[in-house]
């Protein structure tokens, strides 16, 4: 039902994690993009512990696009399983794989963009890791398919400071495009020290997602760290379970409510 991109102000405030987190979480069908234009391989080499992609991927989609395929009908034989069995698709795209490889990649977003959006139909939602907003802000033919942008800050004020510099590139963004594309922050450790309420008035901008402070846990999914007993059962992941069908709940409303043509 939608794709959602997921970006960061500077610094590793954690959005890796959290996409990561939620995605394994999803209440459907999940694709996890890694989008990172700073290409740093943080999912594969982490929490799937160095998983050959076998030629899958985003360089792949670069290439089949070059060649004039459309990418829609390839773009879930790109990726890989990020869990294995369950009811539930949990699906991983491997992201860029040389540092030049992003700059190529700026005309595919477009195509990309719908591809992901056609994904839709078949009932998978679409997480999008972009990284870092940059000086130059986020790809906008991806922007322009996506039902929302999730920011990840920390609650530190040198999180804050960096996002005070770079959310308005992204609101600008945004305020280009043709539809109502939502911005929202994704608080990674709130209380630590200003709480979540404080963060969403200090910006103006709703905070749907909140990721409590556990290094230990987070490791497991940032870093392949070896899964305590019961760590699906754990109170980390299941802040995840239930933000993660929060989200998709709102955002199936958002849609509704563009459907209905009223103003969001
Ligand atoms: N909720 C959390 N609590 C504690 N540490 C976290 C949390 N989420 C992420 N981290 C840690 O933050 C670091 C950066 O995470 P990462 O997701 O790679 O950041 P980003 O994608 O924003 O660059 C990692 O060491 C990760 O384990
Ligand atoms: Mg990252």
């Amino acid at each position: 039902m939608a794709v959602v991109v997921c970006a960061s102000a500077t610094g590793a405030p954690g959005v890796t994690t959290t996409a990561l987190g939620l995605a394994l979480t999803w209440p459907r069908h999940v694709l996890l993009v890694d989008g990172d234009r700073e290409p740093a391989q943080s999912i594969q080499a982490g929490y799937l512990r160095g998983m050959d992609h076998g030629g899958r991927g985003m360089m792949r989609l670069a290439q089949l696009h070059r060649e004039g395929t459309l990418l829609a009908p390839e773009l879930w034989r790109q990726t890989l399983p990020l869990v294995e069995g369950g009811d539930v698709q949990r699906r991983f795209l491997p992201g860029f794989t040389t540092p030049g490889a992003a700059r190529l990649f700026e005309h595919v977003w477009p195509a990309f963009g719908e591809a992901v959006r056609a994904l839709d139909g078949q009932g998978a939602d679409v997480l999008v890791d972009i990284g870092r907003i940059g000086n130059s802000g986020l790809p906008l033919g991806l922007l322009a398919s996506a039902d929302a942008v999730l920011v990840g800050v920390r609650s530190s004020l040198r999180s804050l400071a960096a996002a005070h510099i770079h959310l308005p590139t992204l609101e600008d963004q945004l305020r280009t495009l043709n539809a109502v594309v939502p911005a929202a922050l994704a608080v990674v450790g709130p209380d630590r020290p200003y709480s979540t309420a404080e963060i969403a008035a200090q910006f103006a901008l709703p905070a749907w997602v909140e990721a409590p402070w556990d290094p230990k846990a987070a490791a497991v999914l940032s870093d392949g760290e070896p899964e305590p007993r019961r760590f699906a059962a754990s109170s980390y992941m299941g802040r995840f379970r239930s933000q993660a069908s929060m989200l998709q709940d709102r955002l199936i409303r958002a849609r509704d409510v563009v459907a209905a043509g009223v103003d969001r």
